[in-house]
């Protein structure tokens, strides 16, 4: 696949999704991947301990393919992945991530960092690559302008906030890829953010915000499933006073 076209659109993949599948089974050494969607979040565990083995390059690259398909609002794509494989950089986010095991282990961890405020100059190539997809008409183009500028423009102080939302869905888009391809991962928040700024080159950035660490690489130890509240505690039919009651 050309690595200048932009491949937010499935159909622009040159790679037929047979070919991509039976690549996965011979890096992997397995015919049961990838695990189906239900399979792999019934199956995902956060993963603390990982082997050193690298991640063949093949599969990181699908990797961050299926990560950028994630939705973001508007399409606007304030989510910036940093990709961390370096041993030196990889011990400094350890370090920035108080020394929890999974950073230090994992072979690749990625930064999610939001750009924000980067829509503005964003947009017009937002626009350019959907017309260009032929996803976006003329119409639709002129009211997207005019919506998305003023949605984005009234958010203020909340542009981080409502970026992070799309940082957190690119986030979990990886760390399903990773599980339906074998791989283990953790979401994680326990980091200092200005050390993580400076690991990723970004301390001087007042513009660049962190959500989320997530070390990815195959697990030498898998957690239980520590389980959920019960869903009548945290689903509702309706409204606040009607809790989910199970068919
Ligand atoms: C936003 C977020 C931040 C988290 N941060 C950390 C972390 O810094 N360190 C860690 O070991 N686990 C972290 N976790 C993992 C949670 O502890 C874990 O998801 C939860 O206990 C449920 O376990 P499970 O992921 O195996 O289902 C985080 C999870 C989420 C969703």
């Amino acid at each position: 696949m050309s690595r200048d076209r932009p491949f937010w659109h499935s159909a622009q993949r040159a790679l037929p999704l047979h070919v991509i599948r039976d690549r996965i089974c011979a890096i992997t050494n397995s015919s049961d991947l990838p695990l189906s969607v239900p399979t792999a979040i019934e199956q995902r565990r956060s993963v603390r301990h990982f082997n050193p083995d690298p991640i063949a390059e093949d599969v990181l690259q699908h990797l961050i393919e299926l990560s950028v398909m994630a939705p973001t609002s508007w399409n606007l794509q304030p989510v910036r992945m940093i990709v961390v494989r370096g041993d030196a950089r990889r011990a400094q986010l350890a370090e920035a991530c108080y020394y929890q095991p999974q950073v230090k282990e994992a072979p690749v961890s990625f930064v999610f960092a939001i750009e924000i405020g980067s829509w503005r100059a964003n947009m017009d190539a937002v626009i350019q690559i959907a017309t260009d997809a032929g996803a976006w008409t003329p119409e639709y183009v002129e009211n997207y302008r005019k919506f998305a500028t003023g949605s984005q423009e009234s958010l203020g102080d909340r542009l981080r906030e409502f970026d992070t939302k799309d940082a957190l869905i690119v986030a979990t888009h990886l760390a399903l890829a990773a599980e339906s391809l074998g791989l283990g991962s953790c979401f994680m928040n326990g980091y200092d953010e200005a050390k993580v700024k400076a690991v990723i080159g970004a301390a001087e950035r007042d513009d660049i915000g962190v959500s989320l660490v997530m070390p990815i690489g195959s697990p030498s130890q898998r957690g239980g499933n520590p389980g959920r509240l019960p869903l009548s505690q945290t689903v509702f039919a309706e409204t606040f006073d009607s809790p989910w009651k199970s068919a």
